[in-house]
Parts: C-alpha cells; structure tokens; sequence
C-alpha cells in the first residue's frame, strides 16, 4: 500500500533545500485531491494537459527538434527515435516507459516539482527519473527557472536510452547518496550542472550539444556553440567540482567531453577522500580559466554578468 505523506513531513524533507517559490510551484504541481506517495512521485494527471499544454508541446518539440539537427550528439537523436516521442502531444511516462525500459530498465516517474536531493539521488540510484508533469506556459516558451515537463522529457529521457549514459546517472545518484553523508553536495551538483545539464561532447563533426539544459533551450542551443561569449574547456573532473556556474543567464563556460565512456570512467573512483582535498582548494568563478584547463576557446566575456556566481 501506498501512503500519502503528510503535508508537516514534506515541509520537514524540504527544509533547508527549498527555496519559497520552489515549494510554492511544488504545491502548485501537486493537484488537489491527488496522493503524493513517500517518494514524492505522483501518477502522471494526462487527463489535466489541456489543448494549450500540447500545443506548447508541439511547439517546443518542432523547434528544437529541427534546430537541434547538427547541433546535438548522434547519442539523443537515436535516443528520440527510439523512444518514438509524441510530437503532437505531452508524451504519456508510462507509453516511453515500455520502450525504455526494454532498453535499459531506466523509467520516467511523474513528480509535482522539484523534489528533495535525497529523495532525487534514490530516484536515480534505482533507474527511474523523476519528471516534472507540468508544462510551461505560453509566456516561458523560451525560459523558466523550474524544471517543467518539456525540459525533463525531451532535455533527459533520450539520452537514457544509451547503455553507458544510463549506467552513469545510477552511478551519479548512488554517489549523490554518499555525497550527502559527506557533506559534499555542492561539489557534486557542480558536476552534473557541468555534464548533464550543460555539457557539450567532442565529435568528429565539431561539438555537439548532449546537456539538457541546453536542448529544451532554444537560445541556449544556438549560443553554446556559435557565441564567442563563452569559454569552452575541456572535461576536468577536479576542476569542474571546484567551479561555480550560474542558474540566471546562459553558461559562461562549457566544458567539453570526449565520450561518454571518459565521463562514467572519470568518475569510477571513490570520491571520499577527494571531496576533503578539494575542498582545501579555492573555488573558481564560473567565468575563470585556470593554469592545466585545456583550452579549446577562450571566450570574449561579452554580455556575462557582474552579479555572483553561485
Ligand atoms: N564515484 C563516485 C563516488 O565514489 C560516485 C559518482 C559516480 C559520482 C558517478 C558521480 C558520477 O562517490
Ligand atoms: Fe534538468
């Protein structure tokens, strides 16, 4: 049997990791009436997308889907082929999940927002990501701070039909569940940050896009190849852990991986004892470049914030 959480144990689980509006859009993302299991996941409410919703679907789908050809690793293009993702409308988790996992065991499971790390780590660490339901309305076509359906769907469910790609989220929520105990979160979301969500790849076409927060973008797609704004280095486990990055504007550094097998085998180690020796280290503005970065363009710095990064 399935119980539903009561709302004092949500409020205690998000404490400290939940900013206000996070919580409110949480809130918002969970129906009346509807059961939040103690994983925080709900059933996906198909029935609640209305015509507006598959339209925007629609429309973000079309857009990047024909943006995205020569700027996005063969890796996600197979993946979206794969899965048969709904063009037209929100897909329906439990339809990709059929196919994906007969692929790789990896499942999509519906949650109202953000959820707490922890709970996000479990998630990953068993093979099933959670997806917000929700989708952005018509005035956030091109960005909004919270993850929404469009973002989680299309941006990460593609690659995780990829055998090494799928193997290495299990391994990053397992080692999320270590970080935790070990105080070392901020080190670890850098990482991700950094790769799933604003990674570039190296192919013998030129770089290609596989971060999904770059895919579900359309303005972000375009500049994290084509602007001379940014710099673009070369992956660096160590370095990367150590450099903040920013959440409000585009990226000012992207960092470029050679294969998905260098990104999984970078991050084999145990991790104890090196979060502790990083952490005897400065941290690095997200716009610095640093002696041992391997360079592959320096960038101009034009339109970069002055605010901090995080
Ligand atoms: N190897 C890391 C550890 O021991 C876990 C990890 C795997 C972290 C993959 C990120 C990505 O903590
Ligand atoms: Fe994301």
């Amino acid at each position: 049997m399935i119980a539903t959480a009561a709302p004092q144990e949500i409020d205690t689980a998000f404490a400290g990791t939940m900013t206000a509006k996070l919580k409110e859009q949480f809130d918002e993302g969970l129906l009346s009436g509807q059961e939040l299991r103690p994983d925080f996941t709900i059933a996906q409410p198909v029935h609640r997308y209305t015509d507006t919703d598959h339209a925007i679907w629609r429309k973000l789908y079309d857009r990047q889907a024909s943006m995205l050809q020569g700027r996005v690793c063969d890796e996600f293009l197979q993946g979206l082929a794969t899965l048969g993702m709904e063009r037209n409308r929100v897909p329906e988790f439990d339809q990709l999940n059929e196919t994906l996992m007969r692929a790789t065991g990896w499942q999509v499971v519906a949650v109202p927002g953000l959820v707490p790390d922890e709970v996000f780590f479990d998630h990953l660490a068993n093979r099933r990501f959670p997806a917000s339901w929700w989708m952005r309305k018509p005035e956030q076509l091109d960005y909004l701070q919270e993850p929404d359906c469009f973002h989680d769907v299309f941006g990460h469910v593609p690659l995780l039909i990829n055998p090494i790609f799928a193997d290495y989220m299990e391994a990053y929520g397992k080692g999320g569940l270590k970080a935790a105990k070990l105080g070392a979160l901020d080190m670890l979301a850098r990482l991700y940050w950094y790769t799933v969500e604003f990674g570039l790849i190296r192919t013998p076409a030129g770089l290609r896009i596989f971060g999904a927060g770059i895919l579900s973008s359309q303005g972000e797609s375009i500049y994290s190849l084509d602007s001379a704004s940014p710099n673009r280095i070369g992956f660096d486990l160590h370095r990367i852990m150590r450099t903040r990055y920013r959440i409000d504007t585009f990226q000012k550094t992207y960092f470029v991986i050679d294969s998905f097998e260098q990104l999984f085998d970078a991050t084999r180690p145990d991790f104890t004892a090196l979060y502790p020796e990083l952490r005897t280290l400065p941290t690095l503005g997200a716009g610095d470049i640093v002696e041992g970065d391997r360079v592959i363009n320096v960038g101009t710095r034009e339109g970069w914030a002055d605010s901090e990064d995080i």
